[in-house]
């Protein structure tokens, strides 16, 4: 029978086989598929392999810090981490379409990981987490229409490389196990879907750092209070996002005009049909109360009830 011990030792050989002497670029995005090929070719190809981060500014609170010390610091991948939230901001700047905002963000990636892997020499092969449903489903691309779906790691055109995906014949609970048996951080491993775009399809309209802010401290809120309630394996996604409404409030005896958070948690499958997560009133009441008091500019917390369909689970 089919073990994934056995897969591991064919894998490193394959990898081995493949890759002799040469060198391998591997693009990083925190997510648990590019984390897995990672640590899997450090354990084949050690320093032959390069990885490259793009910090795109979009991402929650810690997030960089945390991939950084668990890929880089825990097994030694050699990570380059580009800091290029200027660069995406000054792109964003005053755009509040959705589809637009996401264009802006993918081509900006490609760019800034296109101008990174050009500056390295002698690289042969690149690494991608391509899962055995991504390769079924490329060609009849027809479901993921409604929304471009921009993600991590698009092919530089004029740069020739070989391909590497070891995860191509796994399905993602497989990955996911694959990545617990490689010793990769539970939390890493078995973290909620996360979009490419990130918190810039959560500030709706147009994005600032002081709404990226918003956004990120409100989420951490709630990712807490999940976490401090054992609700993690129950909440399929969870989030917030910050509405553009503004309503009138009232803190202390002072009147307030401010903006509303809302928590969107979804119980699902695989993200194409979803309904609310039945969060119990009194954490709903902790969160919202650990929101308005700890966050600045929010005096109004909502909850979105909505299915999928008629609603996304993402906001824009
Ligand atoms: P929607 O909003 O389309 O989301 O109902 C379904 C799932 O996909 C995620 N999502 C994305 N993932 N790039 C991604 O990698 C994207 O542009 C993107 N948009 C949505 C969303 O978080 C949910 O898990």
């Amino acid at each position: 029978t089919w073990s994934m011990d056995d897969f591991i030792e064919e894998q490193l050989q394959a990898i081995r086989d493949k890759v002799g002497d040469k060198k391998v670029l591997l693009g990083l995005s925190g997510g648990v598929d590019s984390s897995v090929v990672g640590v899997l070719l450090q354990r084949a190809i050690g320093d032959q392999l390069v990885s490259i981060f793009v910090d795109h500014g979009l991402l929650r609170k810690n997030e960089a810090n945390e991939v950084m010390e668990a890929l880089g610091g825990k097994f030694g991948l050699n990570i380059i981490k580009v800091d290029a939230q200027d660069r995406f901001l000054d792109k964003l700047a005053g755009v509040s379409d959705p589809e637009e905002k996401r264009k802006i963000i993918g081509n900006e990636f490609i760019q800034v990981f296109d101008e990174e892997a050009t500056k390295l020499d002698g690289i042969d092969f690149l690494a991608q987490g391509t899962l055995y449903t991504d390769v079924i489903e490329s060609g009849t691309d027809t479901a993921q229409t409604i929304k471009s779906h921009h993600n991590v790691g698009g092919l530089p055109e004029d740069m020739q490389f070989q391909l590497i995906e070891p995860l191509n014949t796994l399905f993602k609970d497989e990955v996911r196990e694959l990545g617990e048996k490689l010793g990769i951080p539970h939390e890493l491993v078995w973290r909620q879907p996360f979009p490419g775009p990130g918190l810039g399809i959560r500030v709706l309209g147009d994005i600032t750092e002081d709404k990226l802010e918003i956004v990120r401290e409100s989420d951490a809120i709630l990712r807490e209070e999940v976490a401090k309630h054992g609700l993690e394996d129950e909440i399929w996604q969870y989030f917030t996002v910050l509405t553009g409404v503004r309503s009138v409030g009232v803190m202390g005896d002072i009147r307030t005009y401010d903006y509303t958070i809302a928590i969107r948690a979804i119980t699902s499958v695989d993200g194409m049909t979803a309904e609310f997560a039945r969060i119990p009133w009194d954490i709903l009441n902790e969160i919202s109360r650990r929101i308005v008091n700890e966050v600045d500019h929010i005096n109004r917390v909502v909850y979105d009830i909505t299915a999928k369909p008629p609603a996304t689970v993402e906001w824009e």
